[in-house]
Order: structure tokens, then C-alpha cells, then sequence
């Protein structure tokens, strides 16, 4: 589906295009980025993610978006709909780090769960994390997430297996804040 643009203190979010591929390729096949998601980068070329931003911009259930701040694109955002249970599964990547932990994260997923609950009326978002991304949990529990258990050894990367860790957050609760 073709995301809104969302508008932030320090972050714009706009539909993801093809002409973002290269950047997007970079950053999956960066170990300091790649270690933290389920995407393998070595599987992927120019051709693959093109096709993959074309089918996501067609898809009825997904919405993706890239991460802006100051006209300087730095990451990519995503939501999967689930319409039968009224609820999402969020996942984000701010590929440049340079721009870690000055909480763009934090902007960017405020202004998501907005849309979620304000626009989108959902009831529930959802989210793993790989056990080991402490800024990638601190950031979700800051913004109201909840730990909600452990997938024991759900994801073999690079030939070892990492515990995922389940959060999520419910609409009767973001609203009470
Ligand atoms: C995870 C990610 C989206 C977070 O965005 P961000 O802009 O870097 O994070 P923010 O600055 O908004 O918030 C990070 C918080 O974690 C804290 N933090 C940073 N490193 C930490 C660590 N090692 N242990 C504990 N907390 C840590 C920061 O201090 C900050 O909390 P505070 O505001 O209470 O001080 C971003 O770092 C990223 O994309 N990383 C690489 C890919 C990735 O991990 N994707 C997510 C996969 S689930």
C-alpha cells in the first residue's frame, strides 16, 4: 500500500521509492546494521530489492516507508496488517549510523503508533528484537511497549541461533497515556 507521509519533530516518513535501492542495499549487507535484522544481505542485489519495493508499494497488507530527517534519507520503517485480528507487526532500521541514539528512533515510532491507533484504529502492534539489540528494546519499552516473552532460539543467522524477544502494545493502553 502506498504509506502517508507522517511528520515528526525531526523525522519525515515517505513512501519508500525504487530510486532508494542502493542505500538500502548498503545498509542490509553493513554487519553493524545486518546483525540486528532477519534479512540475509548476502541474498539480496540491486534487482531483488527493486522488485521488492515494487511489490511492497502493490501489497494490500503492508506499509513501507523511508526514514527522512533534514532531506537526508537514513533508514526505512515498516507495518504488516493483519485485518483479521486487527493488529500490526512494526519493524524499523535506521541504516546511517551516525544517526543512532538521537532518538529518531524514538520520533519515528511515536509517529507510528499514532497512525496505528489514531488513523488505523488497531487494536494491537507487535515486534520481536533479537535478545542482544538493548537500544532497540530500550527505545520500544520507552514508548510503551511491553516485554511480553522470550522465543527461545527462533533465528539461526550466520550459523548460531539468537533468542527473540516478543513486545507489544495495545490500543487501550496507548490511549491511557
Ligand atoms: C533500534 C533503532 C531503531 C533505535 O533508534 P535510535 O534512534 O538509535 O534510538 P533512540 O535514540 O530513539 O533510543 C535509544 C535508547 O536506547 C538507549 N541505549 C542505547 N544503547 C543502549 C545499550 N547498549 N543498552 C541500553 N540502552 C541503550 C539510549 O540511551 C536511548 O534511551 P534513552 O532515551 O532512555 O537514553 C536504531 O538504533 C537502529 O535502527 N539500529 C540498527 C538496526 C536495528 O536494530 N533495527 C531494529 C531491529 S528490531
Amino acid at each position: 500500500m502506498k504509506a502517508p507521509i507522517l511528520k515528526g519533530k525531526e523525522i519525515i516518513l515517505k513512501p519508500i521509492k525504487t530510486s532508494e535501492a542502493g542505500n538500502y542495499l548498503r545498509w542490509f549487507n553493513d554487519p553493524e546494521i545486518n546483525r540486528y535484522l532477519t534479512i540475509d544481505g548476502k541474498q539480496l542485489n540491486l534487482v531483488k530489492e527493486i522488485q521488492y519495493i515494487k511489490n511492497a508499494l502493490k501489497s494490500k497488507t503492508k506499509y513501507n516507508w523511508a526514514i527522512y530527517t533534514s532531506n537526508m534519507h537514513i533508514g526505512s520503517t515498516g507495518l504488516e496488517l493483519n485485518f483479521q485480528h486487527n493488529k500490526a507487526t512494526w519493524g524499523i532500521f535506521i541504516g546511517e549510523k551516525d544517526y543512532h541514539n538521537q532518538g529518531l528512533g524514538t520520533d519515528t515510532l511515536k509517529m507510528i503508533l499514532n497512525f496505528c491507533f489514531k488513523r488505523l484504529k488497531l487494536n494491537r502492534v507487535e515486534l520481536g528484537v533479537f535478545s542482544y539489540n538493548q537500544r532497540g528494546y530500550r527505545c520500544y519499552e520507552k514508548c510503551g511497549f511491553k516485554f511480553e516473552g522470550v522465543k527461545k532460539q527462533a533465528i539461526l543467522k550466520n550459523g548460531k541461533y539468537i533468542d527473540e524477544i516478543m513486545m507489544g502494545i495495545l490500543r487501550k493502553d496507548y490511549l491511557k497515556k
